[in-house]
């Protein structure tokens, strides 16, 4: 089946709000033409500016990170309920840094992933390898491992509505890309651990992204391979003008 491409760039802990204004108004007619889907994950600061921006756009925005309770006693976290409350469509959850640097696990991705579903979010979630995994030949169970956790529990519609994000760790702010054929097999073996589970079907729709390092030069070769349904843009994500190439690719 034909899937759709969905770039999504995710601004990390970067852009003011002004910033983020003035990125939506230079980005809205480079991107106005594509059929891609394009998302814009921001900082909490920034989300609420960005959706007020992004009105009669195609451009849409999401997260960068939810907490799983609906609301209560968890100082400096904000919930997926509340996201819903200003509009926002997507949350990245599980990325590599929030594993590395904020303790997130499996577990709590998986609950995130179904709270995220509760308040109607589309999660876009990051399983990927760290380069230790990799030399050490463990890179295809730990992605299906993170995968098939991550999902535990959803239903199938839910599991068709998940963007998952491959992105080998190593790949990620350092210049180094994985090539594309070796993303496109690790991609697919994801899609083989979602069958496994939920069936052939439910696996072909499910939006499975490349991140790490994608930037206007590489994205053409990555996009256009047969499993790999576009990408998770970190710095390359942060100037108007390299992100519409991307999205334009
Ligand atoms: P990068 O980041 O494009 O800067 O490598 C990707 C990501 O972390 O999502």
């Amino acid at each position: 089946m034909e899937r759709r491409k969905v770039i999504a760039g995710n601004w990390k802990m970067n852009m003011l709000p002004n910033e983020a204004i003035d990125f939506i108004t230079e980005l809205t007619p480079l991107v106005k033409d594509t059929k891609n889907e394009v998302i814009l994950c921001v900082p909490f600061i920034d989300l609420f500016y960005a959706l007020l921006n992004v009105q009669d756009t195609n451009i849409k925005i999401g997260a960068q990170n939810m907490h799983f309770e609906e609301k209560g006693a968890y100082t400096g976290e904000v919930s997926g309920k509340m996201l819903k409350s200003i509009g926002v469509e997507y949350v990245i959850i599980g990325h590599s840094e929030r594993r590395a640097y904020f303790a997130e696990t499996d577990e709590t991705v998986n609950k995130k992933i179904k709270s995220a579903f509760a308040n109607d979010l589309k999660p876009i979630v990051c399983v990927g390898e760290t380069l230790e995994q990799r030399e050490k030949g463990e890179q295809v169970e730990v992605i299906t491992k993170q995968t098939k956790l991550a999902i535990e529990g959803l239903t199938p519609e839910q599991v068709k509505n998940t963007i998952v994000a491959y992105e080998p760790i190593w790949a990620i702010g350092t210049g180094k890309t994985a090539t594309s054929d070796d993303a496109n097999t690790s991609i697919q073996k994801i899609r083989e651990e979602i069958a496994k589970n939920y069936g052939k079907e439910v696996a072909e729709c499910v939006i499975i992204q490349y991140g790490g390092s994608v930037k206007s030069e590489n994205a053409k070769e990555l996009f256009t391979k047969s499993d790999i349904d576009g990408g998770l843009v970190g710095g390359a994500s942060l100037k108007a003008e390299e992100f519409a190439k991307i999205v334009n690719y």
